[in-house]
């Protein structure tokens, strides 16, 4: 993959997944524009690129994000969004600042910096990529992630309703699903047994699509570069050895009444529908 004369934003690549995309784009020719709230003066360094600290959310870092790489190169032809943070507690534990800086982070600092891209990317007229970050936690739900849950699941709403509205300006927004052990999932409790291990058994690869941050890069190089140029309104998965493509949500069962429904004739029917599961369901992870 070649992405020589690109140039990318990738939003939290001070560390984790985001260093992880930024090097890889940076290792395929793109010159890159390294936004995190600590770390991006040292990965900018380290890849050749331009550091833009700041907190993601408002429209001031996102203008200042697109601005970064528009003065450094000239241009801007990819949007990674994917700096975030985690409150996990149970609903009737989290405080409304759980929940606000979540939500701030993650669904509106993907709002503020995808539509900074989008104007600078139909003003430029030459078509572009947005690769917005969901997780399991917002394709299933997740116990004790109300807000994060919330904001991954309005995410891959957004890139859905952006591929439609940016489809004429030849824009991509695609989510992905990563799955990586980073900061954010090495305290993950059935994760426990993995801690200090240098390589992961194939089984955590395979079935829990668990590996390195690297192992999620390739797929932000693929989507940003020209092979990817008819990949629009996808949610797709990676990590570890896995790689993965969600459904759209679907009807999975109708039933039809003339003159509509009574809660008499719900009551009669619905047990026939067939209930669907809540939650990440992972294989037990037995690595004795
Ligand atoms: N690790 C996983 O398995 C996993 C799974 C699903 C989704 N994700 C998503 O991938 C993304 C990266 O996660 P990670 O695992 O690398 O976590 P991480 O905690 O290692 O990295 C997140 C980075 O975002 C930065 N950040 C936090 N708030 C910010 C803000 N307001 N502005 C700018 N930067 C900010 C942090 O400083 C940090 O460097 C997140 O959106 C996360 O929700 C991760």
């Amino acid at each position: 993959m070649n992405l020589d004369g690109k140039v990318a934003v990738v939003t939290g690549a001070g560390r984790g997944l985001g260093r992880a995309y930024a090097e890889a784009l940076a290792a395929a020719g793109a010159r890159v524009v390294v936004n995190d709230l600590e770390g991006a003066q040292e990965v900018a360094d380290a890849i050749g690129g331009v550091a833009a600290p700041g907190a993601v959310g408002s429209t001031e870092t996102a203008e200042a994000l697109v601005e970064a790489a528009v003065s450094a190169y000239g241009r801007l032809d990819v949007m990674v969004t994917n700096a975030g943070v985690l409150r996990d507690k149970v609903l009737w534990k989290m405080t409304d600042e759980d929940f606000d800086l979540v939500v701030a982070t993650h669904l509106r600092g993907t709002f503020t910096c995808a539509r900074a891209a989008a104007i600078r990317m139909r003003e430029q007229g030459e078509g572009g990529r947005i690769v917005v970050v969901g997780s399991p936690a917002g394709q299933y739900g997740n116990f004790g992630q109300t807000n994060y849950a919330a904001a991954k699941a309005g995410i891959v709403a957004f890139a859905r309703t952006w591929a439609m509205e940016l489809g004429r300006a030849n824009v991509t927004v695609n989510a992905i699903v990563p799955t990586a052990w980073t900061k954010m999932t090495e305290t993950i409790p059935i994760y426990a047994p993995l801690v200090g291990r240098d390589e992961f058994p194939p089984e955590v690869r395979r079935e829990h699509a668990l590996g390195g941050p690297e192992d999620c890069a390739p797929l932000v190089v693929y989507l940003a570069s020209d092979a990817a140029a008819g990949v629009t309104g996808q949610a797709i998965g990676i990590g570890g050895d896995r790689l993965s493509l969600y459904s759209h949500p679907a009807e999975v069962a109708h039933e039809l009444r003339d003159g509509g429904w009574t809660a008499d004739a719900i009551a009669e029917v619905f047990g026939s529908f067939p209930a669907q599961p809540v939650g990440v369901r992972l294989p037990e992870l037995d690595l004795s």
